[in-house]
């Protein structure tokens, strides 16, 4: 749905950031999406997540419209290059930890709401964050309690705010939160 979302959006030429690239699925999908004459930033703390990604990209021979950095996403102002500052299309949080991995190196409450605050400063007019968040582990609800907060507050003029939840299924599936900001 994140995906299908960005898609609605993201266009051929566009700069688009993935804030948790893991093993780059979504990092993929993002540059195949603006093509050779877009770019994409893709950021992760874990090593194994950047070369997994990298690998990814290689093997759909994709490499020269995506830079990967092995950093907290609450960096991004500072690795992003200035010149890309408020001309972000869509940027993409995709929460919790790296599957089949260490499960206690995860996105945090607080790491990820300072990551937020900068990527409404990134973002262009017009443009959509999603964030995927899952409440099932270990401080998945306490996250996503600050990520509800953290949207509560934004000012309505400047974003408009979307929930997506799956209510009906017997164990907790994630929830979707897209950010869109205003203007053109
Ligand atoms: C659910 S996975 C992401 C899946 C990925 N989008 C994909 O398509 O394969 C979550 C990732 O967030 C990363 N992560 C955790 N804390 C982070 C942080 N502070 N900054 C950047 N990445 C972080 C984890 O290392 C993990 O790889």
């Amino acid at each position: 749905m994140a995906q299908w979302t960005i898609q609605q959006y993201l266009m051929k030429g566009d700069i688009a950031l993935d804030a948790t690239c893991g093993n780059g699925h979504d990092t993929l999908f993002l540059a195949q999406t603006v093509g050779e004459n877009g770019h994409v930033f893709a950021f992760d703390i874990q090593e194994a997540a950047c070369k997994s990604t990298k690998s990814l990209l290689q093997e759909n021979a994709i490499s020269d419209n995506v830079s990967i950095f092995n950093q907290s996403h609450d960096s991004l102002l500072q690795y992003i290059p200035p010149k890309f500052h408020k001309n972000i299309v869509a940027i993409m949080f995709n929460l919790g930890y790296l599957p089949q991995s260490d499960k206690t190196v995860r996105t945090s409450a607080v790491t990820t709401c300072a990551a937020l605050e900068q990527s409404c400063i990134l973002l262009k007019k017009g443009g959509i964050i999603t964030i995927a968040v899952y409440v099932g582990h270990d401080g998945g609800k306490q996250e996503m309690d600050a990520i509800q907060s953290f949207v509560k507050h934004l000012p309505t003029q400047d974003f408009a705010i979307a929930h997506l939840s799956y209510p009906y299924t017997s164990f907790p599936a994630p929830e979707l939160y897209i950010i869109h900001k205003r203007g053109t």
